[in-house]
């Protein structure tokens, strides 16, 4: 599990090993924006997982490098003798409006998100893969990437992005048995908590509304579930889906739509 170290990772490692999952808790413990490192995030949740009675291993790598994504998917074929789910969720915030966005902002949060869910995903694939064992991954959207949000370019790019990974390695790894879904999450952590949404909600939204949804989907109740997008705000849990209108269709005759055409039946190309 990706950026296990807070929020909704730390409750979804522990509910994993509550399960009976032996946990790796990767966390580089940096700051919200990405900024620093530090080893007590991930020791922490560990700590707490072996209090319970369960097994977890620490790593620090960074996800957005491709030996950081390699050393957290060795961590658990050297650890645990073999790896069965990832759970991509580590993540940072560079929130800017568009016009005042620098390309560090834009690069740094679509590395963590974007690069890292891709490369977790494709060295846990291969491994799955080589050992021959079915496997589960779950990524993580957002509202944002999905629907857009203000002073998040970079982010809603990126989440956008995870979704449109997400559906392709789940038709591409359907063949080997390796189920590919995303979840995306409302939770109270300290990504969101200045949020004025937040400010007047206690435990309504907390990180373990989400970790049930991230057991199932990386479990065998999920087991003819991929490429879907589970939604979790709290009590109330839904599925996102692409819509595409009904559409409309030109006599072929009269030749192609012209731009005037297409803003006259604007209202019924776009009926559902
Ligand atoms: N909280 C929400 O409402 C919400 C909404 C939509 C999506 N999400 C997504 O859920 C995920 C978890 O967010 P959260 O709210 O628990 O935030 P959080 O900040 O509490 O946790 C994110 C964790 O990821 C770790 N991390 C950051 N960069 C990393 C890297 N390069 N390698 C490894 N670990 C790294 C951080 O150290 C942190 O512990 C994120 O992907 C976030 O974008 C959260």
């Amino acid at each position: 599990m990706t950026g296990a170290g807070n929020g909704i990772g730390k409750a979804t490692a522990l509910a994993l090993a509550r399960e009976g999952a032996r946990v790796v808790v990767n966390d580089v413990g940096g700051t919200r924006d990405g900024s620093g490192e530090a080893s007590s995030a991930a020791d922490a949740v560990v700590e707490a997982i072996r209090a319970a009675g369960g097994e977890a291993r620490a790593n620090y790598d960074s996800v957005a490098t491709a030996e950081g994504a390699r050393a957290i998917v060795a961590a658990a074929l050297d650890g645990f003798g073999g790896l069965d789910v990832l759970i991509n969720n580590a993540g940072i915030l560079r929130d800017k409006t568009l016009l005042k966005m620098d390309q560090a902002q834009w690069d740094a949060v679509l590395a963590v998100h974007l690069t890292g869910t891709f490369l977790c995903l494709q060295a846990a694939a291969n491994a799955m893969k080589d050992r021959g064992t079915r496997g589960s991954i779950v990524n993580t959207t957002s509202v944002s990437g999905l629907l857009g949000n203000f002073g998040q370019a970079n982010y809603s790019a990126a989440k956008a992005g995870i979704y449109g990974l997400t559906r392709t390695a789940s038709i591409e790894l359907q063949r080997y048995g390796i189920r590919v879904n995303a979840v995306a999450p409302i939770a109270k952590t300290r990504m969101t908590e200045d949020l004025p949404m937040f400010q007047k909600i206690d435990d309504s939204l907390s990180p373990e509304h989400i970790a049930p949804a991230h057991v199932f989907l990386a479990s065998e109740l999920s087991k003819d579930v991929s490429g879907a997008v589970l939604a979790v705000a709290g009590a109330r849990i839904s599925v996102y889906k692409v819509v595409e209108s009904a559409g409309k269709y030109k006599d072929t005759e009269r030749g192609p739509w012209t731009p005037e055409e297409i803003a006259e039946h604007f209202e019924a190309i776009s009926k559902i």
